[in-house]
């Protein structure tokens, strides 16, 4: 009976017990919007029905930040709330695209909880129509989101290839990719060009320390390594870029052949998202405490990882359901970094074998 209770302790101040009845209410107050919009379009032309942004917000969100908007207990208010009134939208789209953990101060009250991600749940139109709700409602008056600010938001990846090489890469290798005398071409140079990628992924991920010939010519600096700073998403990017830019005509690199090539960087990733969603039950050295032992257990270490991602979407007893908190990439780079970590010993998960599990 203590053990149980110190345990029911443990998991509300993590918020997962409250999550979990909070999907229930969220399941409730779902059908209810759902019986209602059926209701109102029953026997209407459903052509392009642009989304109704109280009923999302009714589905979604109200569990949490009630129905008024005034939020309650870990929950921060939305109504009259600063930032949800900001003229700028841009960090309002990031926090319901990525969800966000961690201190936050609305109206001289600290809040420290886990806002779940929506970027796999809602569409852009969605995420627009809530975000307008949620600007206008309860005394709130801040202009529409549209659901191009959101796809925009959404995709910095196919934008920003070339926007990333401009600030973290130019510097050195130069803006025409010519390089200077202590920095090699990436223009006309084979190993970007290389049909195989994963060299010059890995040289991206891990750095490298010369002696290096490019074209006949030697140098001898040092690349520094960018695993931690880049995301898997934004090394595909700026890699595409570097095999489609100043003449180059390679093939795209994507965000798994990434994962693949530079495990390192997921494992990067992977241990920043365990220490914030998992350690407090599975240890911070994979020992173990409410959850099992992830250190040394067959479970994890198999070849094949889909029974175990199958458990961390779905949750299983105490396990919470992590579908719709963390995103396939992030789930990914934790199922990666527990599997590399602690003697463990299974090779990297990569977001299609995520996203392919229903
Ligand atoms: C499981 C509970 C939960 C659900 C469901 C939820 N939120 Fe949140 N939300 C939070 C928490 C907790 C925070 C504060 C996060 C922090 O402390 O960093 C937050 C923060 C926010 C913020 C930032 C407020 C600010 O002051 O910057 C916005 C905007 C927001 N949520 C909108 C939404 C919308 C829209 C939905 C539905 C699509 C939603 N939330 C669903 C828990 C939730
Ligand atoms: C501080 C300077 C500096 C920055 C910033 C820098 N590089 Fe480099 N890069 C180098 C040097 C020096 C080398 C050659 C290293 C050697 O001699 O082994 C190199 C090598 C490379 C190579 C390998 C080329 C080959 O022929 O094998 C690639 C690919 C590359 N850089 C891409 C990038 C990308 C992409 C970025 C930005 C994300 C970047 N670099 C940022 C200095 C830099
Ligand atoms: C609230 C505590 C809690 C949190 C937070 C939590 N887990 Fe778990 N986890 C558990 C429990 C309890 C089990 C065992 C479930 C059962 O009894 O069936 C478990 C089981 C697992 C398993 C299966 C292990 C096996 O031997 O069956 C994996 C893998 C796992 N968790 C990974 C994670 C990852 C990754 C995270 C973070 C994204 C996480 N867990 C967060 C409590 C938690």
């Amino acid at each position: 009976m203590v053990r149980i209770t110190h345990w029911a302790a443990l998991a509300a101040r993590l918020g997962v017990v409250t999550m979990k009845l909070n999907a229930a209410l969220a399941l409730v107050a779902g059908i209810i919007a759902v019986g209602l919009i059926l209701a109102r379009v029953n026997g209407t032309v459903l052509a392009q029905p642009s989304p109704d942004g109280k009923a999302i917000f009714l589905l979604n969100c109200s569990a949490c930040h009630r129905p008024n908007g005034a939020g309650g207990g870990p929950y921060p208010p939305l109504a009259k709330n600063a930032a949800v009134n900001a003229i700028d939208s841009a960090a309002l789209i990031q926090t319901v695209l990525n969800g966000r953990t961690g201190p936050i101060v609305v109206n001289g009250r600290q809040y420290g909880g886990n806002m779940p991600s929506w970027r796999n749940e809602l569409t852009d139109a969605q995420i627009a129509a809530v975000l307008s709700y949620v600007r206008s409602a309860w005394g709130n008056s801040a202009p529409a989101v549209s659901p191009e600010q959101v796809a925009a938001a959404r995709a910095p990846v196919a934008l920003s290839g070339e926007a990333l090489f401009a600030i973290h890469c130019a510097t050195c290798h130069q803006t025409d990719g010519k390089g200077t005398r202590l920095f090699p071409p990436l223009a006309g140079n084979p190993v970007v060009t290389a049909s195989d990628p994963s060299a010059m992924i890995g040289v991206i991920v891990n750095g490298r320390h010369g002696p290096l010939t490019v074209n006949g010519t030697t140098y001898n600096g040092t690349m520094p390594t960018w695993k931690g700073r880049l995301t898997n998403a934004d090394i595909a990017a700026v890699a595409t870029y570097l095999r489609s830019a100043w003449g180059n005509a390679a093939s795209p690199v994507t965000e798994q052949e990434v994962a693949a090539a530079g495990a390192p960087v997921s494992v990067q990733v992977g241990a920043a998202i365990f220490a914030k969603n998992c350690s407090a039950c599975h240890g911070a050295g994979g020992t173990g405490g409410i959850g099992p032992a992830l250190a040394g257990n067959p479970y994890v270490n198999v070849s094949n990882p889909t029974p175990m991602l199958t458990t961390i979407l779905q949750g299983r007893g105490l396990m919470p359901s992590w579908r719709g908190q963390l995103s396939a990439s992030d789930i990914a780079a934790v199922a990666t970094f527990i599997r590399a970590s602690w003697g463990n010993h299974a090779g990297p998960v990569t977001t299609a074998q995520v996203s392919s599990i229903k």
